[in-house]
């Protein structure tokens, strides 16, 4: 397919924000309009986290963003041209966790908040369950490891209130704006 042969296959997205940032945002993988802009939650996932931060009064440019793993994996329908997201293997997950380790180390946040699951089992292990632990205050099993020991706080993806039912749409966008005010209380205890 002459689109496939054009186009660069994806690219590393490294995360973006302070290195002084007192939270860490973790995310999932880089969708299609990150790969192409080489950014963090630019796309219609990161439009709904502003919208959320904005809701919380959490600014963006304090944070540091990241993501769990650091390519777009997609699938390529038959027809069109749109580059469909695929979730991420744990080999994948594990492949990439030294850096996302190293960018805590360096970053040094007081509040690391991981959004959905895969994030969530990226630093809290392959059992941990985003439904059990949604929205406490937790800290990293293997800290000690990391040479970091800051809060941490499991939330929704955001793409998760962009996939639910429209009228559940609300509820699961307010319930995401009351886990990063949660997050961002941490910061002030
Ligand atoms: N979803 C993510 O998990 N990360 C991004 O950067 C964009 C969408």
């Amino acid at each position: 397919m002459p689109w496939q042969r054009r186009r660069p296959p994806s690219s590393t997205v490294f995360g973006a924000g302070s290195a002084a940032a007192d939270m860490m945002l973790v995310g999932e993988q880089p969708g299609d309009q990150e790969d192409k802009a080489g950014a963090p939650f630019v796309g219609p996932a990161g439009r709904l986290l502003d919208k959320a931060l904005a809701a919380a009064d959490v600014e963006r440019e304090r944070l540091y963003v990241t993501n769990a793993v650091k390519h777009f994996k997609f699938t390529l329908p038959e027809r069109g041209q749109r580059r469909i997201h695929k979730t991420p293997s744990r080999t994948e997950v594990v492949s990439c966790r030294p850096w996302l380790l190293a960018e805590v180390d360096a970053v040094q946040p007081d509040v690391l908040l991981l959004l959905g699951a895969t994030a969530a089992q990226s630093l809290m292990g392959s059992t941990f369950r985003l439904t059990a632990h949604r929205g406490e205050a937790l800290r990293l099993p293997d800290a000690g490891d990391v040479g970091w020991d800051p809060q941490v706080v499991a939330t929704a993806h955001p793409s998760s209130v962009l996939r639910g039912r429209p009228e559940d749409r609300e509820k699961a966008f307010e319930a995401l704006v009351s886990d990063l005010r949660f997050a961002a209380r941490l910061l002030a205890s």
